[in-house]
Parts: C-alpha cells; structure tokens; sequence
C-alpha cells in the first residue's frame, strides 16, 4: 500500500502548483485532505493491515499529510501575494498624468451686497459693530421697547429656544442696546448680521440678513436719517436719480418711524424701516435723551442683492447650487 502514499503527494504537489486562486485551492485541501480526501481514506484503512505494519504506515501518512499543509499553505502565501502586486499595479499612481484642478470658491452674492454697504458706510464715517444670533428676550424686545403682548413676540414668529430664555434674534437691533453697553454717545455704526424669523416663501426665508444702522449725537434729526440712506442708496445701485420715499410708519423703538422705499419700474419697493430713537430706548441705553438723540435703521441685504443681480426669488441664495451662485464670480 505505502507506494499509495507517495503517489497521492506526487500528484497533490503538482495539482497545488498549478493553482491560482484561493477557492480552489480550498477545493483541492478538500480533495486531499478533508474527511473524505484522499490521505484520510488511507488512514482509514489502518486497521486492515497486519498490526506489525501499521505504526510504520500511519506515520508515513501523517508526514505526507504534514507535507501537503506545508504546500498548501505556502501556495496560498504565494497566491495572496501576487493578488496584492496585482492591485497595486492596477492602483499605480501615475504622477505625470495632469491634475484635475482645483475650483477657484468665490464670495456668496449676500456676502458681497454685505461687504459693498460696509465698505460705503465706513466711507461715510460709521462703524461696523457686532452681536450674537442668540439673544435673550430682554435685548432683542423688552429694552427696545417692545411690550409684553406685540405679535412679534408669539411663538408662531420668533424661534425660542428649548430652556425658554434664549431666542433666535428677528433682528439686528438688539446690537444697539448691547452696543451702548460698552460705549458712550456720539456713536455711530452699522450692524451687518443673520436674524431669523418663522417665514418661508420666494421674498421670505427663516434666515436672513439685515443691516442695523445708528446714529446718535446732540444734533442728529430726521434731515441728516434722509441723506445718510439716500446717500447710501444711490451710492449702492449707482445711480444719481434714485427715487428714495420715506413712508410712515410704526416701530416700537422709533418715534417717529418710517419705511424707506425705492423707486422701482412702475412702482416702490420697501428696503427697510428707520425713525428717530425713542426715548424709551435711549432711557434703556442709559443715555440722556435731553442731550443726545439721533436715528435708527433695518435696512434688507439680501433684498438689496436681488434687486442689484434681478434675482427674484430669495431662497436661490441658501440653497447651495454652484450652478446659481457661479453666476457672481
Ligand atoms: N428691526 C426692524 C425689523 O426687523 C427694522 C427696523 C426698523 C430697524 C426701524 C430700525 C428701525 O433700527 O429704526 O423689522
């Protein structure tokens, strides 16, 4: 029977040679080594041969066994081997290929109008100030003077937040209050930033911009509110015979308060709100409205920006398509 045993190695080792991939070589461990494979069927038939033969036999099949494994093991090294310089042929860098090229970003339209107003308002000797988007109830209503039961303040307009305290400011005034924290009048500055609101249609989106303005001195009037915002706009849309209307109007932290409008086609488009400090407010800021008064303004950026580029729907600006927002750079 042993010529058997070196038969079935012979033959395995040239079978495992030949092969390339891994199922089949489990295919062939099987064939040779498995319950029913070809060695262990010798094994099984230890017990037919003389009891003096068998000690010498079953070892020369468990070292043939032992041989196969090695083989097996070392084929499958060589297999996984040249898989992994296969792939890493395939993968290859080529570093003489040209570069894909890096896009060139360009400033969002809303943050050009913004930097544009800066940039003019500074020229008129404003400054530019700053507030946080999360205000509490007192800043962003109750010290501009905006009681407890104005519309503006249900939930159904203002994004609270879930302790109830913080909102998410509607405007940019509250900057006026938190400004005179910190300064003394004469001021004079402008308060570019995001505000939000519970809105959303072509003109409305739940966030948006808005432009505080404001102006206090000892001699301040609703003459000098008029030329800074005509001043500003006709300098805005380059344009010398810009139609500016003031409106009346109501806010709560102005007295008297307008709407400013412009001259658009046939008809007029609101721009923002403005008036003169009430002396509420003033009270508020701890400045003394006997010396010193002057004038506030909200003015739209992103409506300023539709009108100059003739985008006519508002959402276009926050939905992120580079195919809209190429168009400015
Ligand atoms: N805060 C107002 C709003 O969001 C806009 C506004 C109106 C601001 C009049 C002002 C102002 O400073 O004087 O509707």
């Amino acid at each position: 029977m042993s010529p058997d045993v070196d038969a079935i190695v012979k033959e395995a080792l040239a079978v495992l040679a030949g092969i390339e991939d891994a199922v089949r070589l489990d295919q062939a461990k099987a064939r040779y080594l498995g319950k029913s494979g070809a060695l262990t069927q010798l094994l099984k038939g230890l017990s037919k041969l003389p009891a003096a033969e068998r000690p010498a036999f079953g070892s020369r099949v468990n070292a043939a066994k032992e041989k196969l494994e090695a083989a097996l093991e070392a084929q499958r090294a060589r297999i996984e081997a040249r898989k992994l310089e296969a792939r890493l042929m395939e993968e290859a860098l080529d570093v003489t290929l040209p570069g894909k090229g890096l896009g060139v970003g360009g400033i969002h339209p809303v943050t050009r109008t913004m930097e544009r107003i800066e940039q003019l308002f500074r020229s008129m000797g404003f400054e530019v100030a700053d507030g946080p988007e999360i205000e509490t109830d007192y800043y962003n209503f109750t010290a501009l003077n905006q009681p407890e039961n104005h519309p503006a303040r249900s939930m159904h307009d203002t994004f609270y937040l879930a302790d109830g305290k913080h909102l998410l400011r509607t405007h940019t005034s509250p900057i006026q209050i938190r400004y005179l924290e910190s300064h003394r009048p004469p001021v004079k500055i402008i308060a570019p930033g995001r505000v939000y609101r519970h809105d959303y249609d072509a003109t409305h989106s739940p966030m948006f911009h808005q432009i505080e303005g404001l102006w206090l001195d000892e001699h301040i009037t609703l003459a000098d509110l008029k030329g800074v915002l005509i001043e500003f706009l006709g300098k805005f849309f380059e344009r010398d015979d810009l139609k500016v209307r003031f409106r009346p109007s109501f806010f709560p932290f102005t007295e008297p308060s307008a709407e400013i409008d412009m001259s658009f086609g046939d008809g007029w488009l609101e721009m923002g709100g403005a008036g003169m400090v009430h002396p509420n407010v003033l009270r508020n800021m701890n400045v003394d409205s006997e010396k010193f008064q002057g004038f506030a303004f909200g003015l739209g950026p992103d409506r300023l920006t539709m009108l100059r580029y003739g985008i006519n729907d508002l959402r276009l600006f926050y939905e992120n398509d580079l195919r809209f927002l190429k168009q400015f750079n």
